[in-house]
């Protein structure tokens, strides 16, 4: 009989729920008396002892439940060797939890800071499995995470709205995605969403450029724009500089976010009319879509069977279709980002969608 401790950390996303299903139900199959131990509100819960036994019901009906049934918060890696503001050692208290527990192994679903600190436990010699969430697609080691396909689905979707209200008005539209300092689902999205410019961190925007791209769909007889810009786009000027020189120069930045920036000067230049539309968290919302319950699930067996062995210290990735573990050491302190010379850039571009660049 195996004891497994499960968490979820960071921001959420959809198939959260979906994924631990996956894992409690392969385990349960495989030996009835498995126990689970849900860990309430990520680290937290483990550093500060909060959390409850579950049953099997409690993965029951939660298949297309969007969030996490454990609650979820930000506990950044930087901060894990800090104590907290009584004091108290972060990484022994999650070891004491982990023994009090009894556990055998804990199944640690997030993103690329919580594989990060999944890594430190490992290192600290506790067992864990890790599982690869998050709507950015960016964790190394794995060619997707769950969560970023249902996220397109929304981010697709605000675009197609975005469409018939643009070309009603002739306005000028740009749409901002979430994907942190990635650009994956910008343009999963953008090209989705039929986008007429794409800007995503990866490839640095020349405003001269973009302005250009949204002058010749005028010029074309087009009524109307839209840009797909992620929340991380940056300049090439601004990519010239160094972390500090960046935020130095956002403390006088009067914009909200980058695409504020990038429509005012574009309203500045071409005298169209610009409106800026930010779907923020509802792209974490929602049901997962079909595609994320199915690979939620897949992974979700694949941790079981992997812990069913005595197999620890890995991340269950997926490389095409096959679900391989890779070493949490590989996967810590990296992000998987667009390559901007890769086939999907190409082929992009070919359809007459502007980059910027
Ligand atoms: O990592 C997922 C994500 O939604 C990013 O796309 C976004 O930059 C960030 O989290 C937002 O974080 P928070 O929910 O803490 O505002």
């Amino acid at each position: 009989m195996k004891r497994v401790g499960f968490l979820t950390s960071g921001g959420d996303c959809q198939a959260l729920n979906a994924t631990m299903r996956g894992v409690a139900k392969a385990l349960y199959n495989h030996d009835p008396n498995t126990e689970i131990i849900g860990i309430l509100e990520g680290y937290k819960g483990l550093m500060y002892e909060n959390y409850k036994k579950m049953t099997p019901s409690d993965f029951s009906g939660i298949l297309t439940e969007g969030g996490t049934i454990l609650g979820s918060s930000r506990q950044p890696f930087k901060y894990m060797r800090k104590p907290d503001e009584n004091g108290m050692d972060k990484v022994e208290a999650m070891k004491k939890t982990y023994k009090k527990l009894g556990l055998d192994c804990l199944v640690i679903l997030g993103g690329n800071g919580t594989q990060k600190t999944a890594n430190l436990l490992r290192e600290e010699g506790l067992n864990v499995v890790g599982l690869p969430k998050t709507i950015d697609n960016d964790i190394w080691g794995t060619d997707l995470t769950f969560g970023f396909h249902s996220a397109i689905e929304v981010a697709t979707n605000a675009i197609d709205c975005i469409h018939t209200t643009a070309f009603s008005h002739g306005r000028v539209f740009i749409v901002e995605v979430m994907g942190h300092k990635v650009g994956w689902m910008t343009l999963y999205a953008g090209i989705a969403g039929g986008a007429d410019v794409i800007l995503i961190p990866e490839i640095p925007y020349d405003i001269d450029k973009v302005v250009a791209a949204v002058e010749k769909r005028e010029k074309d007889g087009k009524r109307f724009s839209i840009l797909a810009v992620a929340e991380g786009a940056i300049s090439k000027e601004d990519a010239l500089l160094t972390k500090k020189e960046r935020k130095a120069k956002l403390k006088n930045n009067p914009y909200p976010s980058v695409s504020y920036k990038i429509g005012a000067e574009i309203e500045e230049r071409t005298g169209q009319e610009i409106r800026i539309t930010v779907p923020g968290h509802t792209q974490r919302g929602g049901s997962p879509c079909a595609y994320d319950r199915v690979i939620s699930s897949r992974l979700g067996a694949a941790a079981a069977e992997l812990i069913i062995q005595g197999k620890y210290g890995y991340m269950m990735g997926f490389k095409g279709d096959d679900i391989v573990p890779v070493p949490l050491e590989e996967v810590a302190g990296k992000l998987k980002y667009v390559d901007p010379e890769s086939d999907i850039i190409k082929e992009t571009r070919s359809l007459g969608i502007s980059f910027g660049n």
